[in-house]
């Protein structure tokens, strides 16, 4: 576990998830969700239940080369993290991660904290040797945070999502080398 302070100088913590915080996350998640257009999921596409998300957490815990990483603050669950590699063993070496905020606590320097855990964590993992995330053309809120921490765009995906109104925009894959 590690103590951080925002910018304004509240203490918050991060910390990997374990099987007690399922059903906190899930409620904060549906939060982030009905927040944002900005992310993949849709509030009534989140069906997940406590007990499977008591199984992803679990396997993520026994998996080496996977991470999810909690920041909390008030008790409460404030930021979200999750990173995995593919299970095939020529892409063992790149892994995808997946980064939130709770509404209520954006532009405290959270993300940019629980990126930074999530570098940190890679480089001391012999396996992972280049980092990855897809981020809608139109976040430009993330996406300066991710060129800030030295992500490098590297593709782009062409009117990959069309917004529920009707709206397309590309998605961008950014990278970073942590070998
Ligand atoms: C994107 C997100 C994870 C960033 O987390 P955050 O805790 O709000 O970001 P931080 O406070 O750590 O910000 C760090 C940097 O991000 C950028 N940033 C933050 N807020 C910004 C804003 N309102 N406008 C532009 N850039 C902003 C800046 O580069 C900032 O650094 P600086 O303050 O030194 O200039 C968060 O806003 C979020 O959860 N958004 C909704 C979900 C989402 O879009 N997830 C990413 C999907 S790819």
């Amino acid at each position: 576990m590690n103590n951080h302070l925002t910018r304004n100088g509240k203490e918050f913590t991060i910390r990997r998830a374990g099987e007690k915080d399922a059903e906190n996350i899930i409620n904060y998640a549906k939060i982030l969700f009905s927040s944002t257009d900005q992310v993949l999921t849709t509030l009534p596409e989140y069906t997940i239940t406590v007990e499977e998300e008591k199984v992803w957490i679990n396997n993520s815990l026994k998996n080496p080369a996977s991470i999810i990483l909690i920041a909390e603050m008030d008790n409460a669950v404030v930021g979200l993290l999750d990173f995995s590699t593919k299970n095939r063993k020529k892409m063992a070496h790149i892994g995808e991660f997946g980064v939130s905020v709770h509404p209520g606590y954006q532009g405290n320097g959270i993300g940019q904290k629980l990126i930074e855990t999530l570098l940190e964590w890679a480089k001391n993992n012999r396996q992972i040797e280049k980092v990855f995330l897809n981020v809608f053309a139109t976040n430009q809120r993330a996406i300066n945070l991710y060129k800030k921490l030295g992500f490098t765009e590297e593709g782009r995906h062409i009117k990959a999502i069309k917004q529920l109104s009707g709206e397309y925009t590309d998605i961008i894959q950014m990278y970073i080398e942590t070998k």
